[in-house]
């Protein structure tokens, strides 16, 4: 025998139980955007590298280390998308999508890919569901976008979820304040842990997030960012905080907040969930992002956005059983009926009625067993004298004719 070939590691196959439950969360999500406005996009899966490497930023994890990278056959570099905020904003300059009323709004369930290692809510392949809204840089949209997340969260149960909220600024208050970062870091370099030692340059930032105790203790008096901002992200931001309060929607502010990607200004949020263990409790999260048409060859554009991870809003949320949906009519036949109980079942398909039939050659009884576990409405019994009609609801079997069968049942079901 061959080896056994199995699913990459850190993916998974989404069975017909767990299609249901995502069925549930996606209905419940294109629900709330429609009530917004949003308009569903989807994107290739793959775009020229290019378009990662200068949003998500070359000094990023993603992109150092994450990215499923490949030459196509004309020798150019291509990359499974890692994210969906960089090929929506893509799809809105390539279509042109400034001359529309302002803001667009898009959303997105679809699958992304990085190289991480896997663990329980952290996969190589897994799915998101995103808003994006570009072109506005009021704080209106900020607070618009977040309420979305609240409510899809809220929709679908999520445990124990808590909203943290940041603001970055925009590029050169946060070149200046990373320089004096990095200084700091410097200065006390040797009660720091190796990686964040060896990441000074290239992400200084990602000091805020060490686990590393006298580096923790390093940061606790370390020069934070939101000291260093012009009036007017400190205004932009006091208003996004407002319209949350006036939608009385909790948060929580986090100066030290950091998320993986490079484009983000300005506004910075993320959902927590107490129901997720600490190293993966993000639902969803995300942020302004005003610079990063520009950085694709686009005139400058603001927007602002979020992603959340399915898996781990399924697994932060109660779940109720599936319920199976119920069956109209059971087609069993004897030996030698098979033609005329197959055209009695796809007739009644036809009609509209969820219908089974034996498909697996078990005796009349086996079939019968297999009835009384589905429990339909009508069990049809095709045989040599006509066909034995049984009605779930309603007195004793009886003998019909094949032909008769949909009359029978027509206006019950
Ligand atoms: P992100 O923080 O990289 O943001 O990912 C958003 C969410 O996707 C995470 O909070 C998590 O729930 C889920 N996620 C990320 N990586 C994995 C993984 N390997 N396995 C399972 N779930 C994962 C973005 O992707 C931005 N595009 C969000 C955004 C939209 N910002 C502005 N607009």
């Amino acid at each position: 025998m061959s080896a056994k070939i199995q699913a990459p590691r850190g993916t998974y196959d989404v069975l017909p139980h767990l299609a249901d439950e995502r069925a549930r969360l996606e209905t419940a999500a294109a629900k709330i955007f429609a009530r917004a406005g949003y308009g569903r996009i989807e994107t290739p899966t793959f775009e020229a590298t290019q378009l990662f490497a200068r949003t998500v930023g070359e000094a990023t994890d993603v992109v150092q280390k994450e990215m499923y990278t490949f030459e196509d056959g004309s020798g150019d570099s291509m990359t499974l998308r890692p994210e969906g905020t960089a090929p929506a904003v893509r799809a809105y300059l390539e279509h042109g999508k400034a001359r529309d009323p302002q803001p667009v709004k898009f959303w997105y369930l679809s699958q992304f890919f990085r190289y991480e290692r896997p663990q329980a809510g952290r996969f190589r392949q897994f799915w998101q569901i995103g808003a994006e809204a570009i072109g506005s840089a009021d704080p209106a949209v900020d607070a618009e976008v977040i309420l979305l997340l609240a409510e899809l969260l809220e929709a679908i149960g999520a445990r124990d979820v808590k909203l943290v909220l940041a603001t970055l600024g925009q590029p050169e208050s946060r070149a200046a304040y990373r320089e004096e970062l990095k200084a700091y870091l410097r200065a006390h370099e040797d009660q720091l842990s190796r990686e964040v030692v060896e990441r000074i340059d290239l992400n200084p930032l990602r000091a805020f997030d060490a686990k590393h105790e006298s580096t923790q203790r390093v940061m606790a008096n370390a020069p934070r960012l939101i000291d260093r901002l012009p009036q007017e992200d400190l205004d932009h931001f006091a208003e996004v905080q407002d319209l949350l309060r006036a939608a009385d929607l909790a948060y929580e502010v986090d100066t030290t907040l950091v998320r993986g990607l490079d484009y983000y200004t300005r506004t910075l949020f993320e959902f927590q969930s107490g129901a997720l263990e600490a190293a993966q409790n993000t639902l969803g999260g995300g942020g302004r992002y005003d610079g990063l048409a520009e950085a694709i060859g686009g005139p400058p554009t603001p927007g602002m956005g979020w992603a959340a991870g399915v898996e781990r809003m399924l697994m932060a949320s109660t779940q109720t059983p599936p319920v199976e949906p119920p069956v109209d009519i059971f087609v069993a036949y004897h030996p030698g009926h098979k033609l005329a109980a197959f055209k009695l079942a796809s007739d009644a398909r036809r009609a509209g009625h969820s219908t089974r039939l034996e498909l697996a050659g078990r005796s009349v009884k086996g079939q019968l067993k297999q009835a009384s576990r589905i429990r339909p409405r009508y069990v049809a019994i095709f045989g040599d004298e006509g066909v034995q009609l049984r009605d779930r609801d309603g007195g004793e079997d009886k003998l019909v004719a094949p032909e008769t069968v949909m009359h029978h049942i027509r206006g019950t079901l």
